[in-house]
């Protein structure tokens, strides 16, 4: 049924040259379950090969996690700085056969909700409708868009859970790298629990306070995760010094921006004693070892950031109930995401207790296991 047992190589890698167009490019499937797998499709100058595969890797190992019977692909397009729109019209003639065959490529870096309609309509594919599973009733941006800041609901719900599994009952200072549509779902979401954010961090640096106020902030903060310097609240401390927001004291440092953000060179200024990854390969392997080997825990982001990618599987294997009501349905995937993100910190927090070296690589045995 699945080759999910077997996670040494990819199922399938395909190499995109374009139809009717040139496009560069990849697709790797890295794991199929009953014949279906998904992912995002990133658009950079750098993309390659080996990035597309290990975050295929990374959607099989989440799914794999969460228990969602569907498993990990991605797509990765060479952005040439050519026209958008032939470039997405390009890729879907390109991956068509893919698309309806049960290969779902969704959004990642640098592809927007328009890009993907483009390339969904030039290849003639409806995510509503497969053959031998039952048609959505909603349209997918009807059932996706609700679920924006479900990946920041997951986040925030794997940190309280490490919170609390440490027995820590005072509000905890938060630092949240990235204030993207993650970051500021998860600042959001520690908040109205009572935690205090005391510092952010965008692409132009971090900002610092006793006590941030988030909603000020985010009314501050463009699409973009840009916060506006010339109106920010009064009594913050602006930093553009290099990754400055490790320097900033904290209990719990959310990682919501790029790749490798906490890695070799800056992982040794962590002061926080718990790291919770929302973006992907948030942290290198070299920063991991050194986190464990300071005593901190880290929840990684195959773990904590499911919410986006849960969110697109529930819909594309038909395990949401489409009959509920749309404020229900939201309900139900937010509660889903939560309960799984949960489940997992709390057992790879049990598998780090009781021996040395990375829990994950346990956790996702096991998961494998109940999934057979
Ligand atoms: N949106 C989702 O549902 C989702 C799901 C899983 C993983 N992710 C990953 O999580 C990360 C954040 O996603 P997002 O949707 O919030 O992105 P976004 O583009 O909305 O926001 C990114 C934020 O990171 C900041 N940033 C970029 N480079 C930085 C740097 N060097 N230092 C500090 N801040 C920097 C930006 O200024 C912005 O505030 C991305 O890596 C994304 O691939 C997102």
């Amino acid at each position: 049924m699945s080759d999910l047992e077997n996670p040494q190589q990819p199922a399938f890698t395909v190499r995109l040259n374009g139809s009717g167009g040139t496009v560069r490019g990849w697709v790797v499937v890295d794991s199929l379950y009953d014949g279906l797998a998904m992912g995002g499709t990133r658009m950079t100058t750098g993309v390659t090969e080996d990035e597309v595969a290990g975050l295929a890797r990374d959607m099989t190992d989440k799914f794999t996690l969460a228990g969602l019977p569907i498993g990990g692909a991605k797509a990765g397009i060479v952005s040439d700085g050519g026209d958008r729109e032939e470039t997405f019209r390009t890729f879907g003639r390109t991956v068509k056969p893919l698309l309806h065959g049960g290969i779902h490529l969704g959004i990642d870096m640098g592809v927007t909700p328009a890009d993907r309609a483009v390339f969904f309509a030039e290849a003639g594919y409806d995510p509503r409708y497969r053959l031998g599973a039952p048609d959505m009733p909603v349209d997918w941006r009807t059932y996706y868009e609700p679920l924006i800041d479900c990946t920041g609901h997951g986040v925030g719900v794997g940190a309280v859970t490490a919170l609390e599994a440490d027995g820590r009952a005072e509000p905890a200072r938060v630092v949240v790298q990235g204030f993207g549509a993650v970051g500021r779902a998860v600042a959001r979401f520690l908040e109205e629990r009572g935690h205090v954010v005391v510092g952010v961090a965008d692409v132009e640096g971090t900002i610092s306070a006793d006590r941030l106020p988030v909603a000020d902030l985010v009314a501050v903060t463009d699409e973009f995760g840009r916060i506006d310097r010339s109106r920010l609240p009064q009594n913050v401390t602006v930093s553009t010094g290099p990754d400055a927001w490790l320097d900033v004291d904290a209990d719990l440092l959310v990682l919501a921006a790029q790749k490798y953000a906490l890695n070799a060179e800056n992982a040794h200024r962590l002061r926080a004693g718990l790291v919770v990854e929302g973006a992907n390969l948030a942290s290198s392997a070299e920063a991991k070892e050194k986190v464990r080997a300071a005593g901190a825990t880290l929840v990684p982001g195959v773990i904590a950031n499911i919410g986006g990618a849960a969110s697109a599987a529930l819909a594309v294997t038909r395990v949401v109930p489409f009959d509920l009501a749309a404020d229900a349905r939201k309900a139900w995937v937010f509660d889903w995401v939560g309960d799984r993100v949960r489940q997992n910190t709390r057992d790879l927090l049990e598998i780090a207790a009781a021996g040395a070296g990375d829990p994950l690589p346990a956790l996702l045995t096991a998961r494998r296991k109940d999934r057979r």
